[in-house]
């Protein structure tokens, strides 16, 4: 991720002049997301290579042919939709906003890949109902993100997996206080790995690279 990027993703840079009102993030919803990234995400080149890193995530699984596969904030659903196009689940994309849910189906349909407007602190399905939940760039969107997890970790079944990516901060930083500055109530990965502890998952993958955490985690 390019300090670009990550201005980008975070708002930080929000007081820089004109710039700050685009950058503001949007008011009345559950979540944190910009004008500008909102552009950023939809972008071809961005959702290609989101689309390309979820896939060798999932690469790491031994996927089983008619698995349940959920993607969390899936944005315009270019990863959902690669993933229904290479693979035999049926994928289920959700996400907050309308509007990039209607992108999302304008890309076409297939008969195992659906998109319905969702938030991830309220998943409308049953318990234990996915194999496989994905979440990509999203958690840090959503000021109560330990509910969304509890969320996903209660959708997925006994065994099923966790794959988990997003902007974290590092432990020491989210311990000198969230107030300083809101990239503070970013995850942190000992926040997430506290939570895994409890919800009883198992880590069975781990990558960073600069701010980006990647976990792939399975249910016990
Ligand atoms: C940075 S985009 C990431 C999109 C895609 N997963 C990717 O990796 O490119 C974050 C997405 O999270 C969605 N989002 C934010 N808060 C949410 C919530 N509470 N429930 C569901 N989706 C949410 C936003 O609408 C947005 O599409």
């Amino acid at each position: 991720m390019t300090r670009r990027e990550w201005m980008l993703a975070t708002g930080v840079g929000v007081s820089a002049g004109a710039a700050g009102l685009l950058l503001e993030p949007e008011k009345g919803t559950s979540m944190r997301m910009t004008a500008v990234e909102k552009l950023f995400v939809k972008s071809p080149g961005h959702a290609g290579e989101v689309a390309g890193h979820a896939e060798s995530l999932l690469e790491r699984i031994q996927v089983q042919p008619g698995w349940r596969y959920l993607d969390v904030g899936c944005g315009v659903g270019a990863t959902a939709r690669s993933v229904a196009e290479t693979r035999p689940l049926s994928v289920v994309g959700v996400d907050i906003d309308p509007d990039q849910i209607k992108a999302a189906r304008a890309s076409g349909s297939l008969s195992n890949l659906q998109f319905q407007v969702m938030n991830a602190t309220g998943l409308e399905f049953g318990d234990e109902e996915f194999d496989i939940v994905a979440t990509s760039k999203t958690t840090h969107h959503i000021p109560s993100y330990e509910r969304a997890l509890v969320e996903m970790v209660r959708v997925l079944r006994p065994g099923g997996y966790l794959i988990y990516t997003d902007l974290t901060v590092p432990d020491w930083l989210a311990a000198v206080g969230r107030r300083l500055l809101p990239v503070m109530g970013f995850p942190s990965e000992g926040a997430l790995d506290t939570f895994a502890a409890e919800a009883g998952l198992s880590q069975v993958f781990r990558s960073r690279s600069f701010v980006q955490l990647d976990k792939i985690w399975q249910k016990r």
